[in-house]
């Protein structure tokens, strides 16, 4: 939710201060009935907003992968003045969020979009859209162990859901290795607790792959937008999964 006069700035109509003035002159409708309080709360992507009886302008959906380094916040402001993801959008005039967080200390791939459906669709379990990490762990865990990360651990916050796992390689032989887990959850720092909970705690962690998006020719610190092929496929693996799962 937003303010009201935010939304109508953001939309082009005028300043916000001007855009204050529309709201107390009782020139701005909100689902029909006349506000005329600035700082009312409306939501951008559901409300019908009128000025002067005609609709606003929506902001154009943007969809964004980002190639997150470490040491930057998945957020939108840091009260610490640490770096956030959306510093690193430059030419990006819309307000986009991320879909899900990576941690401070984790890297990969990331989407930003203002589109806030999709978003909620993606980051949902039971849409089971493959989220898939790549950790390298203190020492070699057993294949037991490995099966544990895949059938569900048990965490302080319950079993996590089935999802896979595989020892991809360890190196120098002994010191650590190389696990690659899929899971559609999104707890968090799940990845970290799931590892830690097998006795083979996380050195470092990427997200290599979201569902069929991987970090393909994206350096640490880049992004792109999703191609319109990219978007269709997403919406129809998304359709597919809500039809399977009766959602
Ligand atoms: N799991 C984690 O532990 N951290 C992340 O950033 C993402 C998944």
């Amino acid at each position: 939710m937003e303010r009201l006069q935010k939304v109508l700035a953001q939309a082009g109509v005028a300043s916000r201060r001007k855009c204050e003035e529309l709201i107390s002159q009782g020139r701005v409708q909100v689902n029909g009935v006349t506000v005329s309080e600035a700082g009312t709360k409306v939501d951008p992507a559901q409300d019908v907003i009128l000025v002067d009886g005609k609709a606003i302008q929506r902001e154009a959906f943007v969809y964004l992968l980002l190639h997150k380094p470490t040491g930057v916040i998945t957020s939108l402001h840091d009260p610490q003045g640490r770096r956030v993801v959306t510093d690193l959008l430059s030419g990006v005039k819309e307000r986009v969020y991320p879909v899900g967080r990576l941690d401070y200390d984790t890297s990969g791939l990331l989407l930003l979009t203002n589109d806030g459906e999709l978003a909620n669709r993606i980051a949902h379990p039971s849409f089971e859209i493959d989220k898939v990490y790549q950790a390298w762990v203190k020492g070699v865990p057993t294949s037991e162990r490995v099966r544990m990360l895949a059938e569900g651990v048990q965490l302080t916050d319950g079993l996590t859901a089935p999802g896979q796992a595989r020892l991809l390689t360890t190196d120098p032989p002994g010191r650590r290795s190389l696990l690659e887990l899929t899971i559609h959850e999104g707890r968090n720092r799940q990845v970290r607790r799931m590892c830690e909970a097998i006795g083979h705690p996380v050195e470092s962690l990427k997200r290599v792959r979201l569902g069929f998006l991987t970090l393909d020719g994206l350096s640490p610190g880049q992004y792109r937008h999703l191609t319109s092929q990219e978007l269709a496929r997403l919406r129809r693996e998304l359709s597919a999964s809500a039809r399977r799962f009766g959602g």
